[in-house]
């Protein structure tokens, strides 16, 4: 086997919806205000009892049941977060229990914040293209909630919570082309959740800090750069895209690139309205909404990109089916 593919996705979004509306109340914003310049009109938030663990199964046993497996079949799980249930150990291994899965197998998580299910998903294809594993769980989960200032408009009003699931098999055939994988650490102090546990208590900010304008300048040039960087590799072009699935960080970023690239709107998976960011769920979400809804034909090409806070990005190109 040389190649990994798709064979059954899965998502969670948790029952609880809180809209526009709802955050106006609380806080000095309006719907007008973050639906022009983000897109979003509501996000899904977990129940307290809720951790990150509970809504990656949800996901994955919704793909797994997409892919027609049992979980006993899976022998590699990856997990993208940057909200784990617990310091250690890794959100992955805490689901590969709850799914009842004791043979023994790897299950480690990633981190790249918003770009770690391409991570993930770049990891997982190596080594099932290399016959470490058949069958591999790839899941971005994330409860964004508890990293929040919910005081703080310029960045609370952008996150929500959600899962989303991949099923890799090995395969002969493509599957994922290739994914490229980028990051630069000097750009670190312009988004990040600076706090560190020293001493049994926190120290500085458990929260979310940006500069919102040099993420939405750096997001814009790196997501086009990276996927025309796929493209390349391959010997393609950007009219051989026929699904773009962008990191769902914010419509104005995601019809920038989709512009930046030629690609036409509807070309282009958008569920951030519903969902708002939810880092590194929002590319296995959007996948899953796209095949739930038909979207995707098989033998299309879609083409994934993600960049998040280190800063961290990367592009990969998908055959579908
Ligand atoms: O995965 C990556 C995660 N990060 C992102 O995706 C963020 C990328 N950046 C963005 O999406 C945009 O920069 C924002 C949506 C965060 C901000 O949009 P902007 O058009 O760049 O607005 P701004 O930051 O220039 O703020 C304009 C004004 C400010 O008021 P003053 O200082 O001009 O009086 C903000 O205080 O809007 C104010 N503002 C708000 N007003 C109402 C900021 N947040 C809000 C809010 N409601 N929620």
């Amino acid at each position: 086997m040389r190649y990994s593919r798709i064979i059954g996705t899965g998502s969670y979004l948790p029952e609880k919806i809180v809209t526009n509306d709802d955050l106006s109340k609380t806080l000095d914003t309006d719907d007008e205000w973050i639906q022009s310049r983000t897109g979003i009109r509501q996000r899904h938030i977990a129940a307290p009892e809720q951790e990150t663990s509970d809504l990656a199964l949800m996901a994955s046993q919704r793909a797994l049941a997409s892919a027609g497996l049992a979980a006993d079949d899976i022998d590699l799980i990856v997990v993208a977060t940057t909200t784990p249930d617990m310091l250690f150990p890794s959100t992955a291994c805490i689901l590969q229990d709850k799914l009842g899965i004791h043979n023994g197998s790897a299950a480690f998580d990633v981190q790249a914040v918003c770009s770690g299910f391409i991570f993930a998903l770049a990891t997982a294809d190596r080594m099932v293209a290399s016959g470490m594993a058949k069958n591999a769980l790839v899941v971005g989960a994330e409860v964004m909630s508890r990293i929040l200032d919910w005081n703080h408009r310029n960045t609370c009003v952008l996150f929500g919570d959600g899962a989303g699931a991949l099923v890799l098999q090995a395969s002969e055939t493509p599957g994922i082309l290739s994914a490229h994988l980028h990051s630069e650490g000097q750009h670190r102090h312009i988004l990040n959740a600076p706090g560190q546990i020293r001493d049994g208590r926190i120290h500085g900010s458990p929260y979310i800090h940006m500069d919102g304008g040099a993420v939405f300048r750096f997001a814009v040039r790196v997501l086009a750069e990276s996927t025309l960087e796929a493209l390349a590799h391959n010997g393609l072009q950007p009219a051989d895209i026929d699904w773009l699935v962008p990191h769902q960080a914010n419509a104005r970023i995601m019809d920038a690139t989709a512009k930046k690239l030629g690609v036409p709107p509807e070309k282009v998976i958008h569920t951030v309205s519903g969902q708002a960011n939810t880092s590194a769920a929002s590319i296995p979400l959007a996948i899953d909404y796209g095949a739930r809804h038909g979207c995707f034909k098989p033998g299309q090409l879609l083409a994934l990109a993600a960049v998040g806070a280190g800063f961290s990005w990367g592009a990969s190109l998908v055959r579908w089916g």
